[in-house]
């Protein structure tokens, strides 16, 4: 029988992993989609994001990826504060609108203003937030911030990015107002 360094020794090592594959893989982990928007210099700005958490509850932080090639995460760190929408079911377009390049991303939204930055109006919550820290890690860089002030729709149904393609939220129990505590 193999010894247990035998049994380690014999472990693959790691593999080169394809950037595809990898977010092909990854995929398969549904998310919401939001979009992170600031006044750049009295000009909305904005991107659709889907690798935002929750951090810490007390203090409330998040933190969102922002790839190190985005020329919309440093104008946003630059203000320091930013508003997060959270995408309703029917915000498809709207999310390839935030992630398109070379247009007015907010031309034809409906948006307002909350303290920390751009809001979109039919968004399902919102988060004001402040940056508190950033960490480089790989081609990304890991942004912390702080919840100033956060609000929520009553019924709002979440957008859902899943293996690429868009969809909706479906409860298996339709009662909203019975939540679990993750
Ligand atoms: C569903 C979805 C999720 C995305 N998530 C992220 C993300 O978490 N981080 C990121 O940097 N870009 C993300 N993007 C890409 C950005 O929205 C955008 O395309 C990118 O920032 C390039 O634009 P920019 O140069 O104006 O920043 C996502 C795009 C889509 C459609």
């Amino acid at each position: 029988m193999a010894s247990q360094s035998e049994q380690v020794a014999n472990l693959p090592g790691p593999r080169n992993i394809d950037p595809i594959e990898f977010r092909n893989v990854l995929g398969h982990l549904p998310t919401g989609v939001v979009v992170l928007a600031a006044n750049a210099a009295g000009q909305p700005v904005g991107m659709a994001a889907n690798s935002i958490t929750s951090v810490s509850l007390v203090p409330p932080l998040i933190a969102v990826c922002a790839a190190h090639t985005s020329s919309t995460w440093p104008l946003i760190r630059h203000e320091q504060r930013f508003c997060v929408s959270v995408l309703a079911s029917h915000h498809e377009q709207i999310s390839r609108q935030f992630s398109r390049s070379g247009t007015d991303r907010f031309a034809g939204i409906s948006w307002h203003h909350r303290d920390a930055g751009p809001a979109l109006d039919d968004a399902i919550a919102w988060l004001d937030c402040e940056l508190v820290t950033e960490h480089d890690a790989g081609d990304h860089t890991i942004a912390v911030a702080r919840v100033l002030n956060l609000a929520s729709a009553q019924d709002g149904r979440a957008l859902v990015f899943f293996r690429g393609q868009y969809g909706r939220f479906e409860p298996t129990n339709l009662d909203l107002s019975r939540r679990e505590n993750a």
